[in-house]
């Protein structure tokens, strides 16, 4: 749709029931992001259809659902009439009801949805990359942070979180690896050429640095690298002597060009653990085996409780790290950060 005629259509009206309402634009694409673009306190966590945090209740109204068959609703959820805010278009005004979360949970920085040019691809491991987009008029974000991509022809946005910290420049850096027969991620490692556009929206997620006295343990799985090294890159670049144990899980040694990216940051303030899942040659690698969120516990209980802790990676990894901190040895949930990559 044109600028100028969605200029000329009215806004729609979504009415919180016992909250506050906010407004739909032509070019809004998800109530969710209109809700976050309005600074509400909107539940979410993916933004992409995978989790269910975003579901809601349609009291009145019309709502096009963009994705019928998104994982983040069971069929219980469908028979009981739940809608993720992330995957619905309102048709119209509409009255949903919908728990909001506090004051701290409101969005750091206001998403926006802009033009990026792609300026840079470069290999980290045969099925990892680094990408540098180039945003005109970027918004800022948080250490930690994630954007959605548009890759060109394919259906749906994809979540990427950045790898570095933002420097003011509208460069935003993405660590991404492509899934077998994943067709965003395809797009985005090998196909789109560089110097092409596409479309990108954010700065989206809770799971940024915050200020704290307490020493960092950053937790990567696979391309949770990212976010981790721009989470550890704010807490070095901090005036203070806060220390961060990093800790990348890999599956075998075809994956170590990751653990390359990491070297930079080693030092007095930053000590990494490099974990093997499946080492190819177990007798050839010296490090840490098994999974992560063991060699976690193995290092660092039972103190695990005077850290925070910062987390992104797949749904097992993540569920391996709550039960390990929150059951096992009750960290304080605020000391605890995730993404987990649905
Ligand atoms: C918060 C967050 C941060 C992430 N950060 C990173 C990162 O930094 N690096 C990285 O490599 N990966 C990251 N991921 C994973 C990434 O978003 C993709 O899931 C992954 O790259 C696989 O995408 P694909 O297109 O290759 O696979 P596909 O199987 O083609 O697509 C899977 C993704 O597409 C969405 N999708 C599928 N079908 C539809 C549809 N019909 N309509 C709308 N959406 C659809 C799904 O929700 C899912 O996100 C992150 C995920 C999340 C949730
Ligand atoms: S935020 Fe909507 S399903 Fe995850």
């Amino acid at each position: 749709m044109s600028e100028v005629i969605a200029a000329l259509l009215p806004a729609t009206r979504i009415e919180v029931d016992n909250g506050p309402g906010f407004t739909v634009g032509p070019n809004d694409d998800t109530l969710l992001r209109a809700a976050l673009r309005a600074g509400l306190a909107f539940p979410y966590e993916c933004s992409v259809g995978g989790c269910g945090a975003c579901r809601f209740e349609l009291l009145e109204g019309v709502v096009h659902t963009l994705w019928e068959g998104a994982p983040g609703l069971s069929e219980r959820d469908r028979k009981r009439g739940k809608r993720l805010a992330c995957q619905s278009h309102p048709q119209g005004d509409a009255r949903i009801r919908v728990r909001l979360g506090s004051e701290a949970d409101k969005p750091a920085v206001l998403p926006r949805r802009i033009t990026a040019t792609l300026t840079d691809r470069r290999a980290i491991t045969d099925d990892m990359v680094e990408l540098r987009l180039k945003l005109a008029n970027a918004p800022t974000f948080l250490a930690g942070q994630y954007a959605l991509l548009y890759p060109p022809g394919v259906t749906g946005a994809r979540a990427y979180s950045m790898s570095h910290l933002d420097q003011g420049n509208g460069e935003w850096r993405f660590i991404v690896r492509r899934t077998p027969s994943g067709r965003g991620s395809t797009v985005m490692c090998t196909e789109l050429p560089v110097g092409a556009t596409l479309d990108i929206d954010g700065p989206y997620g809770h799971a940024w640095l915050r200020p704290s006295p307490r020493d960092a343990v950053c937790v990567a799985g696979g391309s949770g690298l990212g976010p981790m090294l721009s989470i550890a890159r704010g807490v070095l670049a901090e005036n203070s002597a806060r220390r961060v144990h990093f800790f990348l899980g890999l599956r075998q040694e075809a994956e170590l060009g990751a653990a390359a990216e990491l070297q930079t940051l080693i030092g007095e303030r930053l000590s990494a653990t490099v974990v093997l899942s499946s080492p190819g040659n177990p007798s050839d690698w010296s490090g840490a085996t098994g999974f992560v969120h063991a060699e976690v516990e193995r290092q660092l209980a039972p103190g695990l409780g005077t850290f925070d802790h910062y987390m992104a990676g797949p749904p097992p990894m993540i569920d391996a790290m709550q039960d390990l901190l929150m059951v096992r040895h009750q960290v304080p949930f605020e000391q605890i950060r995730f993404d987990r990559y649905v």
